[in-house]
């Protein structure tokens, strides 16, 4: 039997792999430049640290975690970086040590969803937590990082989305006024949201049944409940991104799959729909409540998003070159192959991408690959050349050859070649 990759799990390889380096290094960029610092958390937690965190009653604890017992020990393969990176901040008493901290991380999430375009059972999130900062300057300044990788990446059209769900009791009052408008018209819900109507109404406002919607039309608002103190947070947030001249939509109908927040959510969505249902691009919100529940002696307030790295990609062209190698050694018989290694090193030792062919094919063979690679040079070593003790290297873009000797001047003379023109009218070098 074949044994293929799990489903809704990729290989991902070069030369596409040259696109996620490009993607993430992208995201540090703009992280770093806004003070996040790397958090690298394990892939494996407590299983009890996801269920308590993200909520019983979700779909992700509910019927997506991979999760198993070993040495009686219940573990989860993360489904998300929220609770494991607050779950280090407790455990590493991080809040004795500064006051305000700033995490981003990259990497790996699973959650046994349906497969479909844009939704994998591994996928990559980059994401972002502020801790110790109750906003909501800090929730303008989270919002804008997301818009400025989005942009930066080249993703063509998208829209922002923020909501409130207010702290303290808001949830449970939203949640009260929510069952008393959906109860009377269960009959007409879709099987889902029934079951939802009164353990989890808030995930009827985004079904994605056509029902579900009409019935959601004319729902109570989240934002005509909240208190002085929650409505004074959410219209700072929008004076902020007023402020940055960041265009948004207030959608009091937003809610998220998890049931850690409170006050600030928000979201990203592509406006194509190249990604049919999969439009959500970043996520995000406030969950001001999670620090003091995983043990942390006192309350710390806390933010964060995360972005899906898959569904970024889908939509925007890398512009990641595979790179070309400077230098590509054709040993034209193996009594040669050992000198064409020695001087790759010390190229390579000096910094530059080198190709050693060790197949011991045909001069023509090694020709077409080094053409195949699009090298800039080809350094040939055959009988003549060992005698006299040189190489003839070929400036495959130029069309030329000269002979090299092999003194302590070889790296110098192999740069001199590759900083010269690609041709004798053009200004582009490789060096
Ligand atoms: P989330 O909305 O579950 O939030 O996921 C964030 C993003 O991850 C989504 O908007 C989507 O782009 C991507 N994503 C989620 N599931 C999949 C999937 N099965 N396949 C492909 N991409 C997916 C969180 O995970 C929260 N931890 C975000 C957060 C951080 N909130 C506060 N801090």
């Amino acid at each position: 039997m074949e044994l293929r990759a799990v489903r809704g799990m990729k290989d991902i390889l070069p030369p596409e792999s040259w696109d996620w380096q490009w993607l993430e290094t992208c995201f540090r960029e703009i992280a770093e430049r806004y003070g996040f610092g790397e958090a690298r958390t394990p892939l494996l937690e407590a299983t009890q640290l996801f269920v308590r965190e993200i909520g019983e009653g979700t779909d992700v604890v509910e019927k997506e975690m991979y999760s198993f017992e070993r040495h009686s020990d219940h573990l989860t393969v993360r489904p998300e970086g929220t609770a494991g990176a607050a779950r280090a901040y407790v455990q590493n008493s991080v809040s004795g040590r500064e006051p305000v901290t700033r995490w981003y991380y990259i990497g790996p999430m699973f959650r046994a969803e349906r497969p479909a375009k844009g939704r994998y059972r591994q996928f990559h999130q980059a994401g972002c937590e502020i801790y110790g900062d109750e906003g909501p300057v800090c929730d303008a300044e989270i919002i804008a990082l997301c818009a400025d990788v989005i942009e930066a990446v080249g993703v063509d059209g998208y829209s922002i989305h923020i909501n409130s769900l207010g702290s303290g009791d808001t949830r449970e009052r939203y949640r009260d006024a929510l069952v008393k408008h959906f109860l009377p018209l269960k009959d007409q819900l879709s099987e889902e949201s029934q079951r939802r109507v009164e353990t989890n109404p808030l995930r009827i406002l985004d079904s994605k049944s056509k029902a579900d919607q009409a019935l959601a039309e004319d729902a109570p608002s989240v934002l005509d409940i909240l208190d002085d103190a929650d409505r004074a947070h959410f219209d700072g947030l929008r004076r902020h991104l007023d402020a940055l001249g960041i265009d948004y939509i207030v959608d009091h109908k937003l809610v998220r799959g998890l049931d850690y927040y409170t006050r600030t959510l928000f979201e990203l969505k592509t406006t194509s729909d190249a990604l049919g249902a999969q439009s959500t691009l970043v996520g995000g919100g406030r969950y001001d409540k999670m620090v003091e529940s995983l043990g942390h002696k006192k309350p710390v307030p806390a933010i964060g998003f995360a972005m899906g790295l898959e569904r970024i990609l889908s939509l925007v062209q890398s512009p990641a070159e595979v790179p070309k190698p400077a230098c590509y050694f054709a040993p034209m018989m193996p009594e040669a192959q050992g000198l064409a290694l020695q001087l790759a090193h010390r190229l390579r030792k000096a910094g530059h991408y080198c190709e050693v062919d060790g197949r011991g094919l045909s001069v023509r063979a090694m020709m077409r690959r080094a053409n195949g690679f699009d090298s800039r040079l080809c350094v040939l070593i055959g009988e003549d050349e060992l005698a006299k003790e040189t190489v003839t290297v070929k400036d495959l873009a130029r069309r030329e050859q000269e002979s090299l000797t092999l003194g302590d001047d070889f790296v110098g003379r192999i740069e001199a070649m590759l900083a010269r023109p690609r041709s004798e009218d053009g200004a582009e070098t490789d060096g």
